[in-house]
Parts: structure tokens; sequence; C-alpha cells
């Protein structure tokens, strides 16, 4: 029997690749009720829609996802951010889902540390440093008490090729084209991730039996931020077949800041991410005839 998986947010970058990526998978039948048919605010919304579909696991992705849209609407995001996954976990709990309960986290929960020195294991103490950070922590803490299986997967930033908002990779697909030189810290670490990459590893959780709690959800970078796009350009190079010399310019931020995160516990649970340059040449080598339309698009 097909097992229905719920994901939330679908009209999203992350879900509508996850929901792809599970589509293709006969195993599971995709459930993506949209914003309307189920504000993740609203708790007898939820419960009404669980008690009619019964998912047998779910994949909980709608937010609001951009930072400083929740520093102009600090209740919104609250609601939506910080409650709406501990209303979907009590759900899941009251229809005793029989697979997993996986949430998006983010990297953000490490923003606050200053220092390029550290990949964040999920034991350290957290470090927010804004807003959206604080409620995704929040949330962390609301979704486990109700319910100690969930899986709180702290994202860092995602790419692909995929026509819609800019991102890093498509960032410097553009700065090849056009010769454009950017500018890249010596004295920061962050890594990047191919979103199908992450929607494959996610559904290896959703029937597993790995400990709930929060799991750093991403590869580690390719070194400094500087050294990460230094490897990323010379992909390029070789797909574009354009010369990418000088165009990684290195600099020094007045403020060290490490994003980046250990992978133990993920490799424990059984799930392994590329580094960020070899997670671009996974995208590259899936996605690269998508590159006209991202250079047609800008
Ligand atoms: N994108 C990244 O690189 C990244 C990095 C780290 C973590 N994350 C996290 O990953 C998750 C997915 O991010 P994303 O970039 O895919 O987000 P996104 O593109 O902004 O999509 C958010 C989705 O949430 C839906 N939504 C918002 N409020 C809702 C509500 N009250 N009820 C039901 N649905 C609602 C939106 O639907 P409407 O448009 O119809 O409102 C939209 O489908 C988020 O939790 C985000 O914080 C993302």
């Amino acid at each position: 029997m097909e097992k229905r998986v719920l994901v939330t947010g679908a009209s999203g970058f992350l879900a509508s690749r996850v929901a792809d990526c599970l589509r293709t998978n006969p195993d599971y039948s995709v459930l993506t009720p949209g914003h309307k048919e189920m504000d993740i605010t609203n708790p007898d919304m939820c419960r009404a829609w669980f008690e009619k579909n019964r998912p047998d696991a779910v994949i909980h992705l709608a937010a609001v996802s951009d930072i400083s849209a929740c520093e102009k609407d600090p209740d919104l995001s609250w609601k939506v951010n910080a409650q709406g996954p501990a209303n979907l976990a009590l759900c899941a709990k009251e229809f005793q889902t029989e697979g997993r309960f996986l949430f998006a986290s983010s990297d953000q929960v490490y923003s606050g540390y200053r220092g390029s020195d550290r990949l964040h294991r999920e034991s350290d103490a957290p470090s927010p440093g804004n807003l959206y950070a604080r409620e995704k922590l929040e949330a962390e803490e609301r979704a486990c008490a109700i319910l100690p299986s969930a899986l709180a997967l702290r994202l860092d930033w995602m790419f692909d090729l995929k026509p819609g908002k800019q991102n890093y990779l498509k960032g410097m697909i553009l700065s090849v084209k056009e010769q454009r030189p950017c500018r890249y810290a010596v004295n920061e670490l962050r890594a990047m991730t191919y979103a199908w990459e992450v929607a494959e590893n996610m559904q290896k959780l959703l029937f597993s039996d790995v400990p709930g709690g929060a799991y750093n959800f991403g590869g580690p970078p390719s070194g400094s931020s500087y050294e990460t796009a230094l490897a990323v350009y010379d992909l390029l190079a070789q797909v574009m077949d354009a010369p990418v010399h000088g165009l990684a310019v290195p600099f020094e931020r007045e403020d060290p800041r490490s994003l980046a995160m250990d992978q133990e516990k993920l490799h424990s649970a059984g799930i392994f991410f590329r580094d960020t340059a070899a997670s671009a040449a996974y995208c590259l080598e899936r996605e690269k005839d998508r590159i006209p339309s991202v250079l047609k698009d800008h």
C-alpha cells in the first residue's frame, strides 16, 4: 500500500522540490494542501484536515522563510514559524501518524556565533542572531516536546537551477556569464546545498527509526566561503566553457562568522551530504540544461 505523505508549503521553494522528489517513488502518495486548505496557524483547520486525510508521515515546510519579512511582521511570523510546527505536531500525535514528523529548522540557529573557527554541533548552545532564528528554535522545542520522535532538520541555504528566486549557484552562473567579480569572505564558514539532495535525504528519514530531535541537515562547506567559491567557479569554468580567473575576490569580514554545521550526528543516522562544491557539481550534472534559462530570466 502506498504511504500517504503530507508536504506542507508545496507552493514554496523547497516543498515543491520535495513533493516532486517523493512523486518519483511509487511507494508514496503525496498530499499537498495549500495555505487556504490548511492554514497552519489555525489548529482547528489542521485537526480537521488530519482527521479527514490521515497522512502516514509529515514533512512540514510551510513557513515565513524570509528573515526580513519576519522582522516586518513579527506577530504573523511567530504564529507561522513558532506555533505552526507545534499545531501540526499535535495533530500527528493525536492521529498517531505512523511515520516520522519532519520539519524545517535552519542553520540560522547558529547565526549569533562570532568566529569562523567552528562547525556547529547540535549539542552546542544555540546562538540565534535574529527573530527568524529564535522562532525556529522555539518551534524545535515546542514540536519535540509534543512529539519526541519529531525530527527538526536544520537546513542551510539551498539552491538549484529551476526558474524562480535568485540563489547562490544562479548568482555565480551570472557572474561567469558577465565576467563580474564577486567578493567572498576568507573568515566565514558557510555551506550551501542542492535542494534535490535535501529532498532525497529527507525521504530516507520518513519511515526510519533514528532518534527524534534536532539534526544539522546539510553538507560541510568546501573550506572558507572564498575557498568554496573558488571550487564552484572551477566547476562552472568547465560546464560553461568560460574563464573564471579573478572572479572570486577575497575579503576579510569585520565580524568573522560560521553558520557551518558538523555532520557527525547526521552520519550516525545514516545520512550523508556532499560538501558545497560537490553538491553544486551534482546540481550541474542534473540541471545544466537550465543554465540558458538562468541567464535569460535574469
Ligand atoms: N530556502 C532556503 O534556502 C532555506 C534555508 C534554511 C531553512 N529553510 C526553511 O525551509 C522551509 C521551506 O523554505 P522555502 O524557502 O521553501 O519557503 P518558501 O518558498 O517561502 O515557501 C513557504 C511556503 O509556506 C506557505 N505558507 C506560509 N504561511 C502559511 C500558513 N499560515 N499556512 C500554510 N502555508 C503557509 C507558503 O504558501 P503561500 O505562499 O500560499 O502563503 C509557501 O508555500 C522553511 O521552514 C524555511 O524556513 C529554507
